[in-house]
């Protein structure tokens, strides 16, 4: 795809690409940034879905949903630039890593399972909110989000040895 190509070789030739590749402790910091972030968004969104898996089942599901779904929202605005940063560094060489490649489907993958959720199985949560095991296809989704999330820090992981 010579436009993504051309793009990413732009990329690399901007000041912010330049000073993460330049400065030492430029790339450390940002990918603290990353981590933190997605420590809070993975954190929040596994401690949902184990919710909906059955744990704790006395809590309110949307009392719960309500609290943890918003800092998931909100520790996407350190992981994505973060993440974009990191990427800026060496735009071509990521986008050549099927690693990276992956994840990034993966990650859309979680987000369109997550999207399926609200606008389907979760809309009856009234009926489940507490004291109730979820239906059968609320629970799945649960679990393939938490299988998903595992694969999206797996792939993250590996970035630096692939
Ligand atoms: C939204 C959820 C995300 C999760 C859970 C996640 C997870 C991770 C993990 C576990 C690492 C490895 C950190 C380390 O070993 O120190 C990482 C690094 C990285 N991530 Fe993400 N990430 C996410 C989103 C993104 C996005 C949206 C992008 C870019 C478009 C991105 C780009 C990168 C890059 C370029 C690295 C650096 C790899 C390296 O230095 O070797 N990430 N991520």
């Amino acid at each position: 795809m010579p436009l993504v190509a051309g793009a990413a070789d732009w990329l690399a030739t901007t000041p912010l690409s330049q000073a993460m590749r330049g400065s030492p402790w430029l790339y450390p910091v940002v990918e603290t940034v990353h981590i933190a972030g997605f420590a809070v968004l993975v954190g929040a969104v596994a401690l949902f879905d184990l919710r909906v898996l059955g744990c704790a089942k006395t809590l309110p599901l949307r009392a719960l949903g309500r609290h943890l779904l918003r800092w998931a929202l909100a520790s996407l605005l350190l992981v994505i630039p973060a993440g974009v940063l990191l990427f800026a560094s060496q735009p071509r060489e990521f986008l050549s890593n099927p690693v990276f490649l992956l994840k990034l489907a993966l990650l859309a993958t979680a987000g369109l399972n997550a999207a399926a959720f609200h606008a389907g199985a979760y809309r009856g949560v009234a009926a489940w909110d507490a004291g109730h095991a979820a239906p059968p296809l609320a629970r799945a989704q649960a679990a393939l989000s938490l299988l998903l999330w595992l694969a999206i820090i797996t792939c993250g992981r590996m970035l630096a040895y692939v």
